[in-house]
């Protein structure tokens, strides 16, 4: 009976020691495949960060001014309270028009390799400009929009102490610059990262069990790096396309940027960060669960029907990507003067 529990108790240790070699072992196929995300603010290309243009680019993020009805602000459909986007199928924007797609998060953006479902702003201060004069969002012009801050003596000052080596530093250049630096800061630490940093405790058991599965299957192949997505172009419909239900014929996703076959019905495979968050799924936001986007994702682009057991275990992964929401105060921005246009539409 004794040499029977030595037996059983060494192999304890054996299955034990076992276990232990386990972690490290996904972790360092993870690491191969992520990152965590960085403990302080990136640097963006062509844009010192500075808390000057942090400070502005927060005001400009809240400010419904910049729209052409004075009603909707970046916030508006990338809200701060909720995930940083709309929760709505597809945006609503000026005069109250429905828009095409639907809204990604700004949380983390920065770290996507190029901004919007189909890629096509290289970053966020090229991609600031597009809601602006975009007809069904803000629906305003650079023009309009220089002239409303120009109206407001605390603008200008803002921006002075922003771009402080610039004769006329109030430009819509300036205002996506001061915007991109702002989001730069939108960052939000998982349990994820805590786990890839070190921290075995930060996973759950099935967690862990969701993350191999999401790497065994071929998840990780398309949604990789630091937002586990938002780095590459694939075909939605890989394997087998959606129902136009999911899929409307009418958005061809990359097709409409570089004019090439190859790349009708091409997406960027989206970013994970705080996808727990984000429903409605996918660019046509038709899809409310996430169990049932992932079970999408399983045969439209692995060719896989994913049991319910395999679909709750990623799900419950895919929960470890919900971070902790920058904290922002909602800044005070300047009183409107006698020569800020008025409302219009
Ligand atoms: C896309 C920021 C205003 C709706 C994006 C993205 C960012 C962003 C960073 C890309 C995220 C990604 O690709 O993962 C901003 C900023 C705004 C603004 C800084 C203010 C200047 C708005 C407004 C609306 C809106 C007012 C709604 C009326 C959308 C939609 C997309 C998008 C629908 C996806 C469009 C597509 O992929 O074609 N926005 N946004 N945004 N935003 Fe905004
Ligand atoms: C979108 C998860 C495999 C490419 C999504 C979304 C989820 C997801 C939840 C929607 C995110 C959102 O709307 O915010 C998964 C899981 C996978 C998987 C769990 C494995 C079972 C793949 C693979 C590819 C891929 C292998 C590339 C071949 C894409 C693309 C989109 C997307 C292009 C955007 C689709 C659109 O235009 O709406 N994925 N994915 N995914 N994924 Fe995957």
């Amino acid at each position: 009976m004794k040499k029977l529990s030595t037996a059983v108790s060494a192999l304890l240790v054996a299955t034990s020691t076992l276990a232990a070699d386990a972690v490290p072992d996904t972790r360092s196929r993870a690491l191969e495949v992520f990152k965590p995300l960085p403990s302080t603010t990136p640097a963006v290309a062509h844009n010192p960060i500075t808390p000057d243009k942090i400070a502005l680019g927060k005001a400009l993020f809240f400010d419904p001014r910049v729209s052409a009805s004075g009603v909707f602000s970046c916030n508006s459909c990338h809200n701060l309270a909720t995930g940083g986007d709309d929760n709505l199928e597809t945006s609503i924007g000026h005069g109250w028009q429905k828009g095409p797609r639907n809204a990604p998060t700004a949380l983390n953006a920065v770290f996507n390799i190029a901004q919007f479902w189909d890629g096509r702003a290289e970053d966020l201060k090229a991609q600031a400009k597009g809601p602006v004069q975009a007809g069904v969002e803000m629906a305003n012009t650079p023009e309009n929009v220089v002239a409303t801050l120009k109206s407001m003596p605390a603008y200008v000052d803002w921006f002075k102490a922003s771009f402080p080596d610039e004769a006329d530093p109030v430009t819509f250049d300036n205002f996506a610059k001061a915007i991109e630096a702002f989001e730069a800061t939108l960052i939000t630490p998982a349990p994820f990262d805590a786990w890839l940093n070190g921290d075995d405790e930060a996973l759950t058991a099935e967690q862990k069990q969701g993350l191999a599965l999401f790497m065994d299957k071929g998840c990780s192949s398309c949604h990789t790096g630091i937002n586990v997505g938002g780095q590459g172009y694939f075909p939605f419909g890989v394997v087998e396309k959606p129902g136009a239900d999911v899929l409307p014929q009418n958005d061809k996703g990359r097709f409409a940027v570089t004019n090439t076959a190859d790349d009708s019905y091409v997406f960027r495979a989206a970013p994970l960060r705080n996808v727990a968050l984000t429903a409605p799924y996918f660019h046509s936001g038709k899809v409310w669960e996430l169990k049932q986007a992932v079970a999408i994702m399983g045969t439209a682009q692995l060719g896989q029907e994913l049991n319910d057991g395999e679909v709750t275990l990623i799900v419950a992964f895919l929960n470890s990507l919900t971070g902790r929401m920058p904290e922002v105060t909602v800044p005070v921005l300047p009183p409107e003067t006698d020569a800020t246009p008025r409302p219009n539409g």
